[in-house]
């Protein structure tokens, strides 16, 4: 895929730096003031040197990166809140041209998560945001893959920075601000920590993981519960003294930064948790656990954060999405276009063709999930890689070999 990367921190420059291991071309990076461009693939250790040494990353201004040509938009731009703007125009600007879009930045999803589904109901170009709850950890793809109407709690443990803290509180017996400074020398948190240790972060994941479950179960916006910030109830971890950890300790318990969502609200705060139990993960590490309708309890632990771990997620997404809005895929081997315009693309898999014959059978599974979830017979789908386009109904056209 042709990779368009937005955001030239931890995240964006661990993506431009490992989308060759994963067949991609970077064909744009932007930070805040500029963009490095080329439709045949940047040199990406040039542009990340030329950001090191001039804080730029190209010559180009970083508009140029949205107007450029790729199929896959990666957005990693700071996370904001209220209208999450310049995240959420950039989003916009990549559905509306039929481009797919992949989040490490929440506030799309956190602050404008309605808005968003309904941009992706008029593109061809897909949605995903596994790397905004939970870093590597598979958190939106676990409750896509179960079932959202099956998942009755999401809960976990979702910030390091937090979770680190509360862990060398109650192994050292010290108190928060100087576990604070020790974490800050560190590089674990910030220097203005507020996100990590009021609960913000934690919020906002557990406020994406609401409107999934909300949204996934719903399946039509209109009958959708939205759930944003506003929505959360949110207590942070800044007023625990570290006697309270000596005294659950006592006791065989912990505390935790526990985030709760579910599909009538979102709740985050500290909670008294068994010593050793599932959810007292330490330090930096993050835990999502899900009760199921059926199933009981899952659980998924790993690293919440980082440049790599949080690509790993993006890279994730990317083999996601059902097929190429706008090129082919490297191993078509005919060329490394479509044989179709891209509007010509867009319109025929908008379009589908009720024609009545009853031929849905032969669509394959890799087939456009706009086909799948159509109720048209007869259409346009994509036969996967090595069929192509195909018109599918009484006469089987094959577009590309
Ligand atoms: N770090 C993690 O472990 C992690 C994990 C999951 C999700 N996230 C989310 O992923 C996003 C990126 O995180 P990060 O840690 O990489 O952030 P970061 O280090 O603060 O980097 C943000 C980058 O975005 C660029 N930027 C700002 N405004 C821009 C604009 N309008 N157009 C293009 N680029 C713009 C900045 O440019 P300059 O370089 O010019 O300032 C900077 O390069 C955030 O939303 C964060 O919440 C991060």
């Amino acid at each position: 895929m042709r990779v368009a990367v937005l955001g030239v921190g931890a995240v964006g420059t661990a993506v431009a730096e490992l989308a060759d291991t994963h067949g991609h071309t970077v064909t744009a990076l932007a930070d805040s003031e500029s963009a490095a461009v080329d439709p045949a693939g940047i040199d990406v250790e040039a542009a990340l040197t030329r950001k090191r040494e001039t804080d730029t990353v190209g010559k180009a201004g970083r508009e140029s990166a949205l107007d450029g040509e790729y199929d896959v938009l990666v957005e990693a731009t700071p996370t904001t809140l209220g209208d999450a703007q310049p995240g959420f125009s950039h989003v916009r600007a990549a559905l509306e041209s039929d481009r797919h879009v992949v989040l490490a930045n929440k506030g799309p999803v956190a602050e404008r998560f309605d808005d968003i589904s309904r941009l992706v109901q008029q593109s061809t170009g897909q949605l995903r945001f596994e790397a905004t709850v939970g870093g590597a950890i598979p958190a939106v793809s676990t409750v896509e893959d179960f079932g959202p109407e099956r998942i009755k709690t999401a809960r976990g443990v979702l910030n390091g920075t937090a979770n680190f803290i509360l862990t060398r509180m109650a192994a050292e017996g010290l108190d928060y601000d100087h576990v604070l400074a020790e974490a800050q020398d560190l590089g674990v948190a910030e220097t203005d920590p507020s996100f990590d240790v009021n609960g913000t972060d934690a919020a906002l994941k557990c406020v994406i993981l609401a409107n999934v479950l909300s949204y996934g179960t719903a399946g039509d916006p209109d009958e959708a519960r939205e759930f944003t910030l506003a929505d959360a109830a949110v207590d942070g971890i800044r007023d625990i003294p570290g006697s309270a950890l000596r005294l659950a300790g006592d006791d065989g318990r912990t505390v935790r930064l526990i985030g709760e969502a579910t599909r009538d609200g979102v709740r985050v705060g500290p909670r008294l948790i068994p010593e050793n139990g599932t959810l007292a993960v330490s330090g930096t590490r993050n835990i999502i656990q899900l009760d199921t309708e059926h199933a009981g309890r899952l659980n998924v632990s790993g690293r919440g954060a980082g440049g790599p771990e949080t690509a790993s997620a993006i890279f994730s997404d990317i083999e996601r999405l059902d097929w190429p809005a706008t090129s082919a895929p490297a191993n078509w081997g005919v060329s490394d276009e479509w044989p179709l315009p891209r509007p010509v693309i867009a319109l025929l898999s908008r379009c589908w063709v009720p024609l009545g014959a009853e031929r849905r059978d032969i669509v394959s599974s890799q087939c456009s999930r706009r086909w799948r979830e159509s109720q048209a017979s007869v259409g346009i789908g994509y036969d996967g890689y090595r069929n192509g386009f195909s018109l599918i109904g009484q006469n089987s056209y094959h577009v590309a070999p």
